[in-house]
C-alpha cells in the first residue's frame, strides 16, 4: 500500500499566533543543528564504546549527552556487532548475564513480519493466556524500547520498516462510527494477518476505534517522531527523515497539536486513557506524560523538519510553543517542598493579573499523603494542572521523559532524581518502577476509575510497578550523572524478571507480586531491561533518546529550589 501524498497539512490551521522572530528561531535551531550535525561528523573511535561506569559517575553533575558520541563509517552512533550477535553479548569480555541471553531470545520471538520483512514486535508472547485480546498486535509505544534495543545492536532495518509502515497507516482514513479522526493520528497498534492459503499478508490497524474505551492514542505520533530522531541519530542517515513522506508525517502529527482553539494554556488538552495509561485513571486534562512527550517530539521535530515551504512556518510555531510550554511546565507543574508550602498558604478567589494563585487551587484539595511524601530535598512535575485542580500524583514516565527532553531544568532534573532516591521504597520498592504514586482507593477509586477492577489499588496503572519503565529510569539516571542508581534498579529487576517470565507489571506497595492480570513474556518488559543494560554498559547510547538543555529556553523558575 502506497502512502499517497494527498495534500499538505493546511498551514492556516497551524497559525500559532506568533510574531515572526527569526532571531529566536535561529537561537534554538542553530544550537540543535550544531549538536546534531557535529555529532555525525565526529570520527568514531571504537575505544570510546567501552566507557566505564566511573566515567559518568560524577554525582550531582548532569551528564553531557553527546560527550561520548562518535560515529561509524555510516555516520551514526554505529555498532560493530553482527545481526545475530547482540552487542551486549558479543562485546562483553565477561560471560553475558543469563538474563540478557534469555531476553534477546524472547525479543527475537516477538518479531512480526510483513511480506517477509520485520516490521515490529508483538506486545506479548504469552501462550498461557487464552485470550490474546490485542496483545498479539504491534503497539507503537511498546515498540519504542524494542526499537532502541535493535538500534543499539546495529539492527536498523526493523526500525526503518516500522517507521515506514506506521507512516503508511497514518494516511488511512480513520473513523469511529460516523466521526472522522484527524489526518495526523498515528495508530495505537497494528496487526499483521497472514493468509497461508493465499500467501498474502494484510494489516489491520487500530486508531482507537477498537480500543477499550475508544480513545485515540495521543502519544503514538510523539513516539513516532522521537523514534525517527533516534533512528537518524543512531544510523547517521538523515535521508529517511528528509523524505517528503516523513516530513509530511511529522507535519501532520504536529498540526493536530499546534492548531489554535479555545486553549488558554500551551499544554495539550487530552481525554483520559490517551497514553501508556490507556484506561480511565483521572488523567484527563493536561497529563504530564503527554506534555513531556509533546515537548520532546517538538524538540526532535525541530532538528528534522526542513526549513522549506510550509516547514518554515511550522518551525516558527514549534519554537514559539516550546518557549510557552517550558515556561508553563517549569512554573506551574513543578512541585517541591517550598512550593508545596506556598500552595498550602494560597489565598483563593483572586481575580485579575496580579493573582498569585492563578488557577484558584483550594489548599484543602491538597491530599494528606503529600505532606509526608514530599522530602526536604527533591521535587517533581505533578500529574496535571487545570482550573482548581492539581493532580499531585507522581508519574514515572512523564518525569523521566522531562529529564531526557530537558523539559526539566538541570536543577529540576537533579531534584527529580533526589526525590526518587529519597522515596526509593515507595517508588521503586522491590521492582522498578511504579507507573504512578500513590494508588487511589475506596470512594476515590470508584469515582476516578469508574470502579475499574483491573485498576484496583497498587495494581496495573493504579500504583502498579512496570519493568518497562526501567529503561527510562536508567536513561534519566545516566543523564543526571547517577548511573549507580540505575545499577541498583537493574539489579533488583534482574533478580525476578526472567524467573517470573517477564511480567507486564507487578502489584503491591513494594511491587512484590506478579500483577493480578499481568501478561507474561511482555515484550516491552524484555526490551526495557535490555535497553537499560546496554545503556549502562555504553552510556553513549543515551544520545539516541536524550536532548541537551537548550540554552535558548531560559529557566523561568522563580521559586527557591529544593536543595537550597
Ligand atoms: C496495556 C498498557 C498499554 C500498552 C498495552 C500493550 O493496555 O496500558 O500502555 O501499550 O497494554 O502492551
Amino acid at each position: 500500500m502506497e502512502n499517497g501524498i494527498k495534500k499538505s497539512p493546511s498551514s492556516d490551521k497551524m497559525d500559532c499566533g506568533m510574531k515572526k522572530t527569526p532571531s529566536s528561531l535561529f537561537s534554538i535551531t542553530e544550537l540543535d543543528d550544531f549538536y546534531f550535525s557535529h555529532l555525525s561528523r565526529t570520527p568514531r573511535l571504537n575505544i570510546e564504546r567501552k566507557i566505564s561506569l566511573d566515567d559518568c559517575s560524577i554525582s550531582g553533575n548532569l551528564r553531557q549527552v553527546d560527550s561520548h558520541e562518535s560515529i561509524s563509517p555510516m555516520g551514526g552512533l554505529g555498532h560493530k556487532a553482527g545481526f545475530d550477535t547482540p552487542r551486549s553479548i558479543s562485546d562483553n569480555v565477561f560471560e553475558p548475564h543469563p538474563t540478557v541471553v534469555a531476553a534477546w531470545e524472547s525479543l527475537r520471538k516477538s518479531m512480526v513480519y510483513f511480506r517477509g520483512q520485520p516490521v515490529g514486535t508483538v506486545a506479548a508472547c504469552d501462550t498461557a493466556t487464552e485470550e490474546a485480546l490485542n496483545y498479539d498486535q504491534v503497539f507503537v509505544r511498546d515498540f519504542v524500547p524494542s526499537a532502541l534495543a535493535f538500534l543499539m545492536n546495529g539492527e536498523y532495518d526493523i526500525v526503518k520498516n516500522f517507521l515506514l509502515k506506521t507512516l503508511q497507516l497514518q494516511s488511512w482514513e480513520k473513523k469511529i462510527d460516523r466521526f472522522k479522526l484527524g489526518e495526523g493520528v498515528m495508530p495505537a497498534s497494528f496487526k499483521v494477518l497472514h493468509d497461508s492459503n493465499r500467501k498474502t499478508d494484510t494489516i489491520l490497524a487500530d486508531f482507537g476505534e477498537s480500543a477499550i474505551g475508544r480513545v485515540a492514542p495521543v502519544d503514538s505520533g510523539f513516539w513516532w517522531i522521537i523514534l525517527l530522531r533516534a533512528y537518524t541519530r543512531s544510523t547517521g542517515d538523515s535521508t529517511l527523515s528528509e523524505t517528503p513522506d516523513c516530513q509530511r508525517g511529522m507535519q501532520l502529527v504536529l498540526s493536530l497539536c499546534l492548531s489554535e482553539g479555545f486553549d488558554t494554556f500551551p499544554t495539550l488538552l487530552c481525554t483520559d486513557g490517551c497514553c501508556m495509561i490507556d484506561r480511565r485513571m483521572g488523567i484527563y486534562g493536561y497529563p504530564i506524560e503527554i506534555q513531556s512527550l509533546f515537548f520532546m517530539a517538538l524538540r526532535c521535530a525541530l532538528v528534522m523538519i526542513k526549513p522549506e515551504g510550509e516547514g518554515k512556518e511550522l518551525l516558527e510555531c514549534i519554537v514559539t510553543r516550546l518557549h510557552a510550554l517550558s515556561y508553563h511546565m517549569r512554573s506551574y507543574f513543578w512541585l517541591d517542598f517550598q512550593q508545596l508550602n506556598v500552595i498550602y498558604r494560597y489565598k483563593t478567589e483572586e481575580y485579575s493579573h496580579t493573582a498569585v494563585n492563578k488557577f484558584n487551587v483550594i489548599p484543602d484539595s491538597i491530599p494528606d499523603w503529600l505532606f509526608d511524601f514530599m522530602p526536604n530535598r527533591g521535587g517533581y512535575f505533578i500529574g496535571n494542572v487545570s482550573p482548581s485542580r492539581m493532580d499531585f500524583r507522581w508519574f514515572a514516565l512523564g518525569n523521566c521523559v522531562a529529564i531526557l527532553a530537558s523539559l526539566a531544568t538541570p536543577e529540576q532534573s537533579l531534584a527529580i532524581m533526589d526525590l526518587i532516591e529519597e522515596r526509593w521504597e515507595e517508588l521503586v520498592g522491590e521492582m522498578p518502577l511504579k507507573a504512578c504514586f500513590p494508588a487511589i482507593d475506596g470512594h476515590e477509586w470508584k469515582t476516578v476509575t469508574g470502579c475499574d477492577p483491573k485498576n484496583t489499588r497498587w495494581s496495573y496503572h493504579n500504583g502498579g510497578s512496570w519493568p518497562v519503565l526501567l529503561w527510562l529510569l536508567t536513561a534519566a539516571c545516566i543523564k543526571t550523572g547517577r548511573p549507580h542508581v540505575a545499577k541498583k534498579a537493574i539489579d533488583l529487576a534482574e533478580k525476578r524478571l526472567l524467573k517470573d517470565g517477564w511480567p507486564e507489571y507487578y502489584d503491591g506497595k513494594l511491587g512484590r507480586y506478579i500483577g493480578k492480570q499481568s501478561r507474561k513474556y511482555q515484550t516491552w518488559s524484555v526490551a526495557g531491561y535490555l535497553v537499560a543494560k546496554m545503556m549502562l554498559e555504553d552510556p553513549s547510547n543515551l544520545g539516541m533518546i536524550a536532548l541537551e538543555e537548550d540554552r535558548a529556553i531560559k529557566p523561568v523558575i522563580k521559586r527557591s529550589s529544593s536543595w537550597t
